[in-house]
């Protein structure tokens, strides 16, 4: 018999109450992880524990909601699906919580008014950012950034492919675990330098759904024949 060797973890995700993060919760609970959505507002996670869980057939005891540090205190690894503008701060504040763990930052350094336009914070990256705050006892891994919340949230095969770039060989492994329960198809992009390309996209990706007047353009690798 083959012993199944998958991971579940508790996953929190910070910021989840909105869009890219209901999507995400809702892909890991359906995978069988517990998420852990987390809000600077107790009722905030509250509601959106609801909207998620009408998703399912009935309510899933998988998904839980709580106050962003109080989530990433009681999970294993973290997400973080805040605004650019809020990304520093919320990592600041919760520095010490997520000390020692894998950190998935989904983070776009989108500067309104220019969406369109690659515009890359002073360490490189939003990741690198966010490793520098972090220090190097964390493992911040870049993925999801170019797959839209609608596609998160529809049914079904999402056509688009995940770039994972990040600290540590084997943190990336992890997250291409989640990724694969998501059920997208994941790559591994490289060391954190990488995760200015990871992040770049996103604004090529505005550009063309401006321009092609849709909402969730994506992209998939080829060329590489015989992929698991
Ligand atoms: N939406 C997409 O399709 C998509 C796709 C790829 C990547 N992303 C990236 O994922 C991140 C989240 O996107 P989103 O569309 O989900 O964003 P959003 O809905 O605008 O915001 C997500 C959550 O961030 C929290 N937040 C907002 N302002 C904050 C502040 N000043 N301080 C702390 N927390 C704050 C809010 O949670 P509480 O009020 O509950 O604390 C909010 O529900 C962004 O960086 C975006 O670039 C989004």
């Amino acid at each position: 018999m083959v012993e199944d060797t998958k991971q579940f973890y508790r996953i929190a995700i910070v910021g989840g109450t909105g869009k890219e993060g209901k999507g995400l919760a809702y892909r890991w609970v359906l995978a069988g992880h517990e998420v852990i959505i987390g809000s600077r507002q107790y009722q905030k996670a509250q509601r959106a524990v609801a909207i998620v869980n009408e998703l399912f057939d009935e309510e899933s005891d998988l998904l839980k909601g709580m106050e962003n540090k109080d989530a990433v205190e009681a999970c294993d690894i973290a997400v973080i699906t805040v605004p650019y503008a809020a990304h520093r701060p919320t990592l600041e504040s919760l520095k010490d919580v997520l000390d020692g763990k894998i950190v998935v930052d989904v983070v776009v350094p989108i500067v309104p008014p220019k969406v369109t336009k690659v515009q890359m914070p002073p360490e490189g990256s939003v990741a690198q950012e966010a490793q520098a705050i972090l220090g190097d006892n964390c493992n911040v891994v870049d993925a999801f950034q170019n797959i839209s919340h609608e596609r998160l949230l529809a049914e079904g095969d999402v056509d688009c492919d995940v770039l994972v770039a990040g600290k540590g060989k084997a943190a990336r492994q992890i997250v291409l675990g989640l990724v694969k329960d998501t059920g997208l198809k994941g790559w591994d992009a490289g060391q954190i330098e990488n995760c200015v390309v990871v992040e770049g996209l996103t604004s090529v990706l505005i550009g063309l759904n401006i321009q092609h007047h849709v909402h969730a353009s994506g992209i998939r690798i080829t060329g590489i024949l015989n992929q698991v």
